[in-house]
């Protein structure tokens, strides 16, 4: 049976039988997050609870993880000028990002293996962000198929891609996710090749028996296993020859709206402006692939500069409402949640999750009603104290 033909039954198969996941939908009580007062307070509690190897590999960053401290660091470095004397008896958190409106300019990153938190997986973090209306990006190295994701989110969908070198995949996933109804196509760009992640060297780390790459399952494909070692396997399938020339062959492949990730260097969003992307993200992947790349905020204000009309997103370290503001008034038009949300995940399922981003939706309220900004409108560069880089 071809590819198609496989990926399509395997599909219908997906679609139609959402696995029950191993154990019941075992949440801990409620009261394992109450205490929480931020996003910050979830990492402990998912270290509690998560089996190290994979805590680790959620936490790690590349290397010396300079640049996954970098992330964090930057936001510290960067000042408010509050403006006062402004009616925020009402705050109006509402974005658009890409055409598609969301409830708070924070949407869920795309980040592989959710069922290495919690058996409901990518399941329970879709229907924490379609409750909370916002927008998730879904991991091609996910737990559950794209298919499965989709029949679970109440939300609106993006789909990161990662392309192999059997190109014939891509064309499989791009098809499957056009008719799962994922709204665009998010290619990953800093990942020719994995970073090197010590933490994971030191663990072996790879899947517990039971879990695998859902979408290559799906389709009945033996990508569907590691082998052992995910740096092995990454080395081994992903395409490291991309170039600015495979945006035309992306779009040919799909009419979808195409953001690329990963971008850091201003000439680079210069360059995908050229191209037509619609969208990017200024990411350096949470510090996981080259340690010693710029902190994403510090790039941000100079890709924005660079990008002209492009809608330009983050991520990386974000973990405040003022995190948040800071990002919107250097530029962004919304920015991305990776580990916070997989500690949700990992503290209390899919309530854990919908409890991170409620909280990040409160903090930036506060934000913005103390920085004088009623809506996201009224965010720009001004907020930001002189004496730092502003492109
Ligand atoms: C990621 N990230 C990532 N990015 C991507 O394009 N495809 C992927 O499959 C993954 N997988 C992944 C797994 C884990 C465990 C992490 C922590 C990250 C990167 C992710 O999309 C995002 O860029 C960062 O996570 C953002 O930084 P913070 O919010 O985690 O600090
Ligand atoms: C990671 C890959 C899956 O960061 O993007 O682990």
């Amino acid at each position: 049976m071809s590819l198609s033909g496989r990926a399509r039954a395997a599909g219908t198969r997906a679609r139609g039988t959402v696995r029950a996941p191993r154990k019941a939908r075992q949440s801990p009580p409620a009261s394992a997050i109450d205490g929480c007062a931020n996003v910050l307070d979830f990492e402990a509690i998912a270290r509690d609870r998560m089996e190290r190897a994979f805590y680790d590999y959620y936490a790690g960053g590349a290397e010396d993880e300079r640049t996954l401290a970098a992330n964090r660091g930057a936001f510290a470095e960067v000042f408010l000028r509050p403006r006062v004397l402004v009616d925020v008896s009402r705050i109006d958190t509402a974005a658009s990002v890409l055409g598609t409106p969301v409830s708070m300019p924070i949407l869920i990153a795309p980040t592989a293996f959710h069922r290495l938190a919690h058996p409901d997986g990518e399941l329970a973090t879709a229907r924490a962000a379609g409750a909370a209306r916002t927008l998730m990006v879904a991991s091609t190295i996910s737990t559950y198929s794209l298919e499965d994701i989709a029949g679970a989110a109440t939300g609106p969908l993006w789909y990161q891609l990662y392309v192999y070198k059997d190109r014939s995949l891509a064309r499989n996933l791009i098809q499957r996710a056009v008719a799962a109804g994922y709204r665009a196509l998010c290619l990953t760009v800093d990942t020719p090749l994995l970073g090197c992640r010590e933490r994971d060297v030191r663990n072996k780390f790879d899947l517990p028996a039971g879990l695998c790459l859902s979408n290559f399952e799906a389709a009945g494909l033996d990508v569907a296993t590691m082998g052992g070692s995910f740096a092995a396997y990454a080395t081994r399938q992903l395409d490291a020859s991309l170039t600015w020339d495979s945006i035309e062959w992306l779009r040919s492949e799909t009419k979808l709206p195409i953001i690329l990730k990963g971008i850091i260097a201003a000439e680079d969003a210069a360059r995908a402006a050229e191209r037509g992307v619609d969208g990017i993200i200024v990411s350096n992947h949470g510090g996981r692939q080259l340690d010693g790349a710029e902190a994403t905020l510090r790039a941000l204000p100079r890709v924005v500069d660079a990008a002209g009309k492009v809608e330009v997103f983050m991520d990386g370290g974000v973990r405040r409402g003022t995190d948040v503001l800071k990002a919107l008034a250097l530029g962004a038009r919304a920015v991305l949640v990776g580990r916070p949300c997989l500690w949700g995940l990992a503290s209390a399922g899919e309530q854990g999750v919908a409890r991170v981003l409620e909280l990040l939706r409160q903090e930036l309220t506060l934000a913005m009603a103390l920085c004088g900004c009623p809506n996201v409108r009224a965010v720009d560069r001004s907020l930001i104290a002189s004496g730092w880089a502003t492109g």
